[in-house]
């Protein structure tokens, strides 16, 4: 069994650099950390020395990354998964420096979905620089798809520490990792990719000033604002340049206690099952998982 003790990141490979990163700074709010990377852009929400690396060069994404400990539990995890025989890479230091962590191992979900499993992400103590005041407070969460959530949740609690919060029929899985409801989830699509990112914001009137800048700045609503029966949260999910779907959202649930947490099933088809305030329901758009032979390289 591998803990993932937190999310780390989202790598996505843009063709539009520029446009990209100008959504994510002047819309979306987050800071644009100075840059050291010829075709790479990073950007901090939170504690993180980024969670969003923008990469110039193929639209999709590239990987979702998450937190393994140290060096050894990290050295476990890459043992325990080539026994269970899947391929994994070890980062280059070069790879490893661009994603500001000390080492990292990637590898494909039984889906294709590429994922890393990085030790010692860089934590910056400087309060964040926010490009505009949208409330952010943390990365909240990331949520990936497959064609089979079930097999998706056998794949993420056999072999790693992830515990269903609640099922949105076979539409949805939503998985926990800490007390919070999910930071990660896993939604039916017809092949790997990453559904949406969430940004958790401080109050439900960042929810709304959001929306209505988002409304004013002719940015496409996907869903919302909304509230979520599963984790309580109130939410608004939106579509960035190249198919990016970006979500805030505030007042997430949090389980303390594990043990008297019973998963709910919710049917997708009724009523109130994905807004509690029963607005307009739609699948967000999500961004194709880019695939090596098509980057030149798994890892960048
Ligand atoms: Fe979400």
């Amino acid at each position: 069994m591998i803990t993932i003790t937190d999310i780390a990141y989202v790598r996505s490979g843009v063709t539009d650099l520029d446009a990209a990163a100008r959504f994510a700074t002047e819309i979306v709010g987050l800071e644009l950390a100075a840059p050291t990377e010829p075709g790479v852009t990073h950007l901090r929400a939170d504690h993180r020395h980024h969670c969003l690396a923008l990469v110039e060069g193929p639209s999709g994404v590239i990987s979702s990354g998450f937190c393994a400990g140290d060096s050894d539990a990290l050295a476990a995890a890459e043992t325990e998964l080539e026994r269970a025989g899947i391929t994994v890479h070890r980062g280059s230091a070069e790879e490893s420096r661009s994603r500001r962590v000390r080492e990292f191992i990637g590898f494909d979900d039984p889906f294709g979905n590429r994922v890393e499993l990085v030790s010692q992400q860089e934590t910056i103590t400087r309060p964040v620089a926010f490009t505009r005041p949208a409330g952010i407070t943390e990365f909240g969460h990331l949520c990936l798809d497959a064609p089979d959530v079930r097999e998706a949740y056998r794949f993420w609690s056999t072999r790693f520490n992830a515990r269903v919060s609640d099922w949105i029929g076979d539409a949805a899985c939503l998985m926990r990792i800490d007390p919070v409801h999910h930071k990660l989830a896993v939604f039916r699509g017809d092949g790997p990719g990453l559904c949406h990112m969430n940004f958790q914001v401080a109050s439900i009137d960042d929810v709304f000033r959001n929306w209505h800048f988002l409304v004013e700045h002719d940015v496409e609503i996907e869903m919302g604002p909304g509230r979520h029966p599963q984790s309580t949260a109130i939410f608004v999910y939106f579509l960035g340049p190249e198919g990016f779907t970006y979500e805030y959202s505030f007042g997430v649930r949090r389980i303390e206690d594990d043990s008297a947490w019973m998963p709910r099933t919710f049917d997708p088809g009724e009523v109130g099952s994905i807004d509690m305030w029963l607005g307009p329901v739609s699948r967000v758009s999500s961004q194709a998982q880019l695939q090596p032979a098509r980057t030149g390289s798994a890892t960048r």
